[in-house]
């Protein structure tokens, strides 16, 4: 006779648990154009709203006449900021502690400020009514260098802020001065500087650039005058804050907003913050009793809502002969454009630049961080990146080169003399971060095993003589980056967004079959979440992945959350879901012990279920378990099977990665071919290998699109330059390299499964390893730091200039 019982591997790959390649489940309805996203939605009587914006990037407003425009047939009205004053909403708090027009109240800081809300039967009529409506500029002097933002004569942008020497973030220095954030030992380090037997300085720009997620911002809002209820359906990646912050603005209570966000294309940190956009569809519905959609095109996106980096980082890094680090001192000039609407941590000015000292044993450092305003758009978000540790990893690896090229070292050489050791973590940073774990040599020297470093160096070597020799016009670079992120914001204590919190939530509840649904406070944009949360739940609990339901984005339903961005998902909410997932295990056993009989401490978990110590054939499994949790439960025990959990963590989690990019460069025609890149990733235990090998492609394409070419350029007018996919470089299967993936696993010791995040990883690693390469290319022709992004005419540009032409 056949014994068909399944054995424990059988049961455990059932299951799709944390480890296994499990497909996306969510493809099954994007792959089939199923998706339910912001613009699907269409209901009864909606408007549409749509913007008159300012071609002048720094004017005042001195007229603006919708007469014309209200006569079209179709139109419904047109919004001003004198509307928006009847309640009180012309201006708008920023997550960094300032205020932003909604519409233009007087005067325009950015080509492209919204200026009025025209709202029409649909959006052709309401198109064309905005070139009806009549508005008089005033031209004024305009500030696009950031460098020139706190001259004497520097054009005065904020007049709102005279006489205000106070801001958010304390003491202002000049009319165009936001703040400086300054961490560190400054007399350390400057007597580390003093007594250094080598330093480098070289000022480090990351240029202006833009998430551009395939799918613009978006909102539906619809007002139930009636009930007095609001719905809004948005792209929004932290849909409970939109609640939170939407019902402090309008006093509306926060039980009548439902905030729904549907299925998200892409957020990259562009769908955190609150955009004019949503504030006007909202009053719109308000004031016309219809719901209203807003949808801005590919411009409006590019041209006006957020930006990232645009930090210009003089980078100093104090040594001793041996290359041995001493200290590191770094200033940045932040620009923050005509109002600080960076998506930070509250109290966290320059988001977590402070991980600056990157993966090394820096004794003492200091960092100062001084944000301007300039007549360019709003924004400063994370673009796949936890709070500008983009930045702060592309200023230390580009810093580490230069020190190596200073030294005459081997860039990977400098950096394994100097790692962070395995003894030494829990690491105290000079910087103020405790990193959780990590073992940075084995990383480092398993990607150079693989890749086969010494003898790309050889090789190079080689090529360096034939094109000093005339024998060719190509040359070599290998571009080295090791990275450590700061991802989970994070502990409640020191991380908050406008004074909310920021932990996390999850809630599971089993059914009486055995199959089970739940929600969390994050919110997946692409990333995968119902997949990987149900392998989460499965592993903890024994029910197969297949037979769980995960649902994010809607307020009513989903536990209060903090949402999706900078990593923090898996850190924080995959905590709240194992946590949540114990404690129905835990109820589980007391069930389980009543069904057999025994004593709860003579059960043990196995795989699926519970069995007797010592006589697994006396068991039962998790699905007899959910039934009689509502159908028999033990006495004195409430019936039912679910738990909620609200997690906050006790410390960030530290991913690392170390990366390498070989390229070859035709300084002819300045064309760079990627011929490989290698990208070792530790994200402590993995849940799902087959997302995260998708994670680290989409992020490497996006370094890949930042490093090589993507910009969002101003002309000495403000006229922004690059607000169309014809200028700003989206890389497509044609130019994306072939990426080769590998890992490691370091696990979190805080995170109650070891896991730590990735999805920014690969944008924070991968910008500096191709820069790197670009650098080293053009390193033994005597140049020390070419600015990105490296498109084709600059780096043909940097090899004239290097004499490379002949
Ligand atoms: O916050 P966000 O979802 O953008 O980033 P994340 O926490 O790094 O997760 C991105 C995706 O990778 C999610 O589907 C995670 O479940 C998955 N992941 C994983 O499988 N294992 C990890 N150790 C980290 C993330």
């Amino acid at each position: 006779m056949n014994d068909m019982t399944p054995t424990r591997e059988q049961r455990e790959a059932a299951l799709e648990g944390m480890g296994c390649k499990r497909k996306r489940v969510e493809d099954i309805r994007f792959t089939q154009g199923k998706g339910n996203y912001v613009d699907d939605l269409k209901l009864n009587g909606m408007l549409f709203g749509d913007f008159v914006r300012s071609p002048y990037a720094h004017a005042k407003v001195t007229r603006i006449d919708a007469s014309k425009a209200l006569e079209l047939p179709g139109v419904v009205a047109v919004l001003t900021a004198e509307d928006l004053k009847g309640v009180n909403l012309a201006w708008m708090p920023t997550l960094a502690g300032d205020v932003q027009m909604v519409l233009a109240d007087g005067k325009v800081l950015y080509q492209n400020q919204e200026v009025a809300f025209v709202i029409a039967e649909n959006r052709y009529i309401a198109d064309d009514a905005i070139q009806l409506v009549e508005v008089d500029y005033e031209e004024l002097p305009v500030l696009v260098d950031p460098f020139k933002a706190m001259d004497a004569d520097a054009p005065v942008l904020r007049e709102d802020l005279a006489g205000k020497t106070e801001g958010a973030h304390g003491p202002r220095n000049h009319h165009n001065h936001i703040f400086n954030w300054s961490v560190g030992d400054r007399e350390e380090t400057d007597r580390a500087f003093a007594e250094a037997e080598v330093s480098i300085k070289e000022m480090i720009s990351y240029h202006r650039t833009h998430p551009s997620p395939l799918e613009t911002c978006q909102c539906v809002a619809s007002m139930d005058k009636v009930s007095g209820e609001l719905t809004v359906w948005g792209t929004f990646q932290a849909p409970h804050v939109i609640r939170t912050v939407a019902s402090l603005l309008s006093t509306i209570p926060e039980h009548k907003i439902h905030v729904i966000a549907p299925d998200i294309g892409g957020g990259f940190g562009n769908k955190v913050g609150a955009y004019p956009g949503y504030i006007c569809a909202i009053v719109a519905t308000i004031v016309t009793g219809q719901p209203v959609k807003w949808v801005e095109d590919r411009m409006e996106n590019l041209s006006t809502t957020s930006f990232a980096r645009d930090y210009h980082m003089t980078t100093e890094i104090a040594a001793k002969k041996d290359g041995t680090v001493t200290s590191l001192r770094v200033h940045v000039l932040a620009d923050h454009g005509g109002f600080d609407a960076c998506a930070d941590p509250s109290k966290w000015p320059a988001g977590f630049m402070n991980i600056v000292t990157g993966s090394y044993d820096f004794p003492t450092a200091h960092l100062s961080v001084d944000g301007v305003y300039t007549n360019k758009a709003p924004g400063g978000v994370a673009y796949r990146c936890s709070f500008r540790v983009t930045e702060a990893a592309y200023c230390i690896e580009r810093g580490m080169d230069i020190l190596a090229k200073k030294l005459g070292m081997d860039p990977a050489d400098l950096r394994m003399k100097n790692f962070i050791r395995p003894e030494q973590f829990p690491y105290h940073s000079a910087l103020g971060w405790e990193y959780d774990s990590g073992d940075y040599h084995t990383a480092m020297q398993k990607a150079m095993d693989t890749i086969g470093y010494r003898s790309l160096r050889e090789e190079q070597k080689a090529r360096q003589e034939a094109f000093k020799r005339g024998e060719t016009r190509e040359i070599m670079g290998i571009g080295v980056c090791f990275f450590t992120e700061i991802v989970g914001a994070g502990p409640s204590k020191n991380c908050d967004i406008l004074g909310v919190a920021m932990f996390d939530s999850a809630e599971i509840r089993v059914h009486p079959t055995g199959s089970v649904i739940s929600r969390m406070g994050s919110k997946s944009q692409g990333q995968g979440h119902e997949t990987t949360w149900a392998q989460i739940i499965a592993t903890e609990i024994g029910i197969p992945a297949a037979d769980i339901m995960v649902e994010e984005g809607n307020t009513d339903t989903a536990p209060y959350g903090l949402g999706t961005y900078g990593s923090r998902s898996t850190p924080v909410a995959g905590a709240a879901i194992a946590l949540a997932a114990r404690k129905i295990r835990n109820k589980a056993q007391m069930i389980a012990a009543h069904m057999l009989e025994v004593s709860e401490y003579d059960l043990e978990w196995d795989v699926d279920g519970f069995q007797v110590k010592g006589n697994p054939g006396l068991r039962k499994s998790m699905k007899e378990i959910a039934w009689a949790a509502y159908n028999a439960p033990p006495p004195n025990l409430e019936p039912g099977l679910e738990a909620v959990s609200y997690y906050d963590p006790p410390n960030m989690t530290y991913p690392f990665g170390a990366y390498f990019c070989v390229m070859d460069i035709d300084v002819d025609t300045g064309v760079a071919k990627i011929r490989r890149f290698y990208a070792l990733d530790d994200c402590g235990t993995r849940i799902n290998p087959m997302i995260i090998e998708g994670q680290v492609h989409g992020g490497l394409t996006e370094a890949f699109a930042i490093a090589m070419g993507q910009e969002i350029r101003y002309d000495e007018m403000g006229n922004v330059l690059g607000a169309s996919f014809m200028d700003f470089f989206i890389p497509t299967a044609v130019e994306t390299p072939h990426w080769e993936t590998d890992h490691t696993v370091t696990p979190s010791p805080h995170h109650p499964i070891g896991a730590k995040g990735v999805g920014e990883s690969p944008n924070v690693g991968g910008v500096p390893a191709f820069s790197n390469a670009v650098n080293d290319a053009f390193g033994f022709l005597g140049s020390t730091h070419i600015q990105m992004p490296h498109d084709a005419w600059r780096i043909w540009k940097a090899a004239k200039e290097l004499g490379a032409h002949g």
